[in-house]
This record gives structure tokens, C-alpha cells and sequence, in this order.
């Protein structure tokens, strides 16, 4: 679904991506690993188009996403949640939600709302309340909601656990799985590794600008050197 050859992007004249490659294919929850300062988000703000490569090829379903608008590329299917969440402080809840569906024409977005709402009830009590007063926890619900609203076949996740009690991630990553059974397909960044690998069909450890690892998930958590570096154990 997503393929990415020998990418190389960056900063100014700094190189943070040298050599990257890496392949998302249809329905897997694929995990994307590596330090604070790793590249994880350039890479994700490079996919969805906001950060122009400087060489190397990203295509989607077998089309060149590189030098396409950030619109062109969510029209494809493709959104971000990004780190921070990013929501418009002043907007309630339903205002955010229904931001993420400013490109779409279609008649169904009251009946996505409410689909959002049955996934995330919270969000269904609060969609009066203004976004910058909720909880870490509701924001990102409201932060990834908003992405769902886009209707996008492949979601990119920055780093949704970052600030949150680890029951609160469990419930947002169980609803990552949920959102996999409905049919969209996940690359997913999170800081949290054993919690991200345990719902993960596979993992690309992100180093040095390059993949420096690829396996199943369930190796990935076997694996010494991982464990050592990544999980704390
Ligand atoms: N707009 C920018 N201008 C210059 N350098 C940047 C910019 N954004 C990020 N960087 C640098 O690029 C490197 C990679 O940053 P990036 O945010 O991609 O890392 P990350 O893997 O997402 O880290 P984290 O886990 O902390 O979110 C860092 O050294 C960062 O300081
Ligand atoms: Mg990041």
C-alpha cells in the first residue's frame, strides 16, 4: 500500500532521513521505532507532504506521492494524527471533528460524527465543550477522531501516548485495533514500544537515518539488543 524507497530528507542543509526504506501493505499495523530525534515525525510529515524530499520515492497504491500538497495526499486516503495533537484550542470538540472532513462532499459526515461519537463516548458528552479545556486523554481522542473523520485508508499516529496515564493508552492503542478491524491501515509511532508491538503485525526500527531492523512485532519484543535499548528491560 505504502512503499518507500531510499528516501532522504531533512532540514536546512541537515540530513535527518539518509536512506530509508520501508513498506506498509494493506490491513497490517506496522510499527515505526526509534530514539527521541530519530526522524520518526519527519518521516511522517515527509509522507503526508509537508516536508519535501530530497531524493528517494514514496508511492501509495503505486502512485508517486512526492512533490503532491498535503490536500492531494489526504484526498488520497492518507492522514496524520500528529505529536502534540494539535487541535484549535478555541473550537469545540464537534468543530475539530468535523475539520477533518473540510475536503470531503460527500453525505454521510453527520453519520461519521455519530460513528466517532460511538467510538469515543467521551467525546459525544463534550462536543459542545471547547477543545483546549478537556484532558490530555479526551484531546487525543478528539486529536485522532478528527483524523477518522477524514474516512483515511492509511493513518499515520505520532506518538498518541505521549503525557498519558498508561490506562489511558491501552484503551487508545485497543482502539487502534478497532479501527484496523473497520478497515484502515496503521503506521504507528510510539514511544511506548512493548505497548506498541503488542498490538503491532510488524516493526521497523528507525536509526541513524536508516532502518536498521525489521521484523514480526512478536520478534522485535523478543529481541535482546531491543529490549536493551528500547524497552527498559
Ligand atoms: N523544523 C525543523 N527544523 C530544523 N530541525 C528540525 C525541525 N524539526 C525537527 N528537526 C530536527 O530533526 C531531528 C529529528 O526530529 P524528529 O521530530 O523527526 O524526531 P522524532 O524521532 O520524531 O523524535 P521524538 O521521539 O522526540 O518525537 C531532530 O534532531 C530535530 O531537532
Ligand atoms: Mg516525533
Amino acid at each position: 500500500m505504502l512503499k518507500i524507497s531510499h528516501l532522504k530528507a531533512g532540514y536546512g542543509d541537515t540530513a535527518i532521513i539518509w536512506d530509508l526504506s520501508l513498506e506498509v501493505n494493506a490491513g497490517e499495523i506496522v510499527a515505526l521505532i526509534g530514539v527521541n530525534g530519530a526522524g520518526k515525525t519527519t518521516l511522517l510529515r515527509t509522507i503526508m507532504g509537508l516536508l519535501a524530499p530530497w531524493s528517494g520515492s514514496i508511492t501509495y497504491r503505486g502512485r508517486e506521492l512526492t512533490g503532491l500538497a498535503t490536500d492531494r495526499i489526504v484526498g488520497l486516503g492518507i492522514n496524520m494524527t500528529p505529536q502534540g495533537r494539535r487541535l484549535f484550542a478555541g473550537m469545540s470538540v464537534e468543530e475539530n471533528l468535523l475539520m477533518g472532513a473540510f475536503l470531503r462532499r460527500d453525505g454521510e459526515i453527520k453519520a461519521d460524527l455519530e460513528r466517532i461519537y460511538g467510538l469515543f463516548p467521551r467525546l459525544g458528552e463534550r462536543r459542545r465543550q471547547t477543545a483546549g479545556t478537556l484532558s490530555g486523554g479526551e484531546q487525543q481522542m478528539c486529536a485522532l477522531g478528527r483524523s477518522l473523520m477524514s474516512r483515511p485508508a492509511l493513518l499515520l499516529l505520532d506518538e498518541m501516548s505521549l503525557g498519558l496515564a498508561p490506562v489511558v493508552v491501552e484503551m487508545l492503542l485497543d482502539l487502534v485495533l478497532q479501527i484496523r478491524e473497520q478497515g484502515t491501515t496503521v503506521l504507528l509511532v510510539e514511544q511506548d514500544v512493548e505497548e506498541a508491538l503488542l498490538r503491532a503485525d510488524r516493526g521497523y526500527v528507525l536509526e541513524g537515518g536508516r532502518i536498521s531492523l525489521s521484523a514480526p512485532a512478536g520478534e522485535l519484543l523478543a529481541d535482546r539488543k531491543l529490549q536493551e535499548a528500547y524497552l527498559g528491560l
